[in-house]
């Protein structure tokens, strides 16, 4: 195998991508998690890809690690996660660009021996950008920042730099504008790149080229066609070993700020002008503006928080949220939550958006529904033809990627009987070839220096203003119902959608 020249397989690479900038990419907490699992995998799949820069190194930066075993570290993480498996070869030709830098992010020494290293190697290698990634707990984040621009890595820097930060971004609304403050003393908001991942996903992005793309939608995209909107991300996980962060976080904070806000805003959006950063971000804070503020009182009537209790999924009987490890006692924290989503523009006034996101449901599955009203009148009078259900058009983001829509058929037979069916796309008949991991796609836009899949400041502030005053009341409220591990969650989350013949889709 060749590394570092795009792959033979015309189905896979059949655009050339332009190479981003000779780059190095520094991971602060590249012992962590989130360096194994995702983005070592994703560096050593963009290799095999031939769409790394050319010279690229990686500098982790981490406490324990001296660069043997932070190199052991990486081809066991890439042997463990990566999506194209581990190949011997490309691992070799990965390998020497892996450096460490040790030390601990408290102390300024650590930055100014980052900062000379930097410099060495620019002049030694050609380097011409670098990126860095917050790969670190959010109490880091504005610290790491601060530290950066200390040393000349911040705003202004020559060569430039880029700042990539996961999730989450603040708290709540006061600390989300508190970082952004923070971050914003440091560099300048060109040069941030929040990453949500489920921008990343193929189906997400899809969705804009579906809506922007196709004429033949947008004219129905609207309240005068669409009934109801639902957004579902569910998973038949539990909160595995992260306890720790997830009871501070809950389902609100942990899905719905973030990844549900932004499908919410892909949906609803009007078509921008141009593909840019900046255009399309600007037409998505236009829409998360419009998003309905609750007041204190309204909540309990547009938002249903639950927690699982134990149950079965997937054959497998599972504990309860409150016999989870680290998640206190007594816990209120939602593990699940439904909210109705009313977006008060001239497109879709009236039409709500339901969504909702829940852990130990009984499968993963993440899909946007759009549900179209009934036919005004059904010409077949006398004729028992059975159920004519609305038209509906589900884009499924995972795990069947691919899009279809339910249309009424005639049932073949003497009799005038009906029954939906399906017009389907599937990405896995449609294109030939896998599609790379979100953290992969992410990782090179930043590289290229692309903004268009980040979340900008004010987005997440938009964000943070739509779900705080549930977080509000969910300090003094009802605790959330308890609902059985691998059942569609609480009950009270089917009666948020229970007029007009709406209902949740089964996961
Ligand atoms: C993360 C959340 O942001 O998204 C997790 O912190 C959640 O709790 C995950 O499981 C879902 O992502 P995906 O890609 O598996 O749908």
């Amino acid at each position: 195998m060749s590394v570092g020249t795009a792959p033979a397989n015309p189905f896979t690479q059949d655009v050339k991508q332009p190479l981003p900038d000779p780059t190095t990419l520094v991971i602060f907490g590249a012992g962590g998690d989130l360096a194994s699992r995702k983005l070592i995998p994703a560096v050593y799949n963009l290799l095999l890809a031939g769409l790394l820069p050319d010279p690229m190194r990686v500098i982790g930066v981490a406490r324990r690690h001296d660069v043997h075993s932070f190199r052991k570290t990486a081809r066991e993480a890439i042997e463990a996660h990566s999506r194209t498996g581990f190949d011997e070869d490309a691992w070799k030709a990965l390998e020497p660009r892996l450096e460490i830098v040790q030390g601990d992010f408290g102390n300024p020494e650590l930055f100014k021996t980052l900062g000379e290293r930097l410099e060495r190697d620019d002049a030694r290698l050609g380097i011409t950008q670098h990126v860095f990634y917050l790969a670190v707990a959010p109490r880091f984040f504005a610290q790491i920042a601060k530290a950066l621009a200390a040393v000349g890595l911040g705003s202004g820097a020559d060569p430039p730099t880029r700042l990539m930060i996961e999730k989450p971004f603040g708290h709540d609304l006061e600390s989300a504008l508190r970082l952004n403050a923070e971050v914003a003393s440091a560099f300048d908001e060109s040069q941030v790149f929040r990453l949500d991942h489920y921008l990343g996903k193929e189906t997400v992005q899809n969705l804009q080229v579906l809506r922007f793309a196709n004429g033949i939608l947008e004219p129905i995209w609207n309240r005068r066609y669409v009934d109801h909107v639902q957004i579902t991300v569910a998973e038949d996980l539990g909160i595995g070993h992260r306890g720790a962060y997830y009871d501070s976080a809950g389902a609100l904070r942990d899905v719905i700020q973030n990844h549900v806000m932004q499908l919410v805003a892909l949906v609803g959006m009007e078509a921008p002008v141009r593909f840019d950063a900046d255009t399309i971000r600007d037409e998505k804070v236009k829409l998360l503006h419009s998003v309905r503020r609750y007041k204190p009182e309204e909540v309990p009537d547009f938002v249903v928080r639950g927690q699982y209790g134990g149950g079965w999924v997937g054959g497998e009987e599972v504990r309860a949220y409150l016999d989870e490890e680290d998640v206190a006692d007594g816990s209120r924290t939602e593990t699940y939550v439904a909210m109705r989503v009313e977006v008060d523009n001239w497109r879709w006034a009236g039409t709500p958006f339901y969504v909702r996101t829940g852990k130990r449901l009984p499968r993963r599955m993440t899909e946007i529904a759009v549900q179209f009203r009934p036919v005004p009148h059904l010409p077949f009078a006398g004729s028992d033809i059975g159920d004519v259900e609305p038209n509906e058009m589900v884009l499924s983001v995972q795990p069947d990627e691919g899009a279809s829509l339910r249309l009424v058929a005639k049932v073949p037979g003497q009799t005038m009987s009906v029954r939906p069916v399906q017009m389907e796309f599937k990405y896995g008949t449609s294109f030939l070839g896998d599609s790379p991991e979100a953290y992969e796609r992410l990782l090179h836009d930043a590289l290229r220096g692309d903004a268009t899949l980040f979340t900008r400041a004010d987005e997440v502030e938009a964000e943070w203003r739509i779900v705080q005053p549930v977080l509000d009341v969910r300090q003094s409220g009802p605790g959330p119902s308890v609902y059985e591990a691998g059942s569609q969650g609480p009950p009270e989350a089917d009666e948020l959608l229970a007029v007009r013949g709406r209902s949740w889709r089964q996961v």
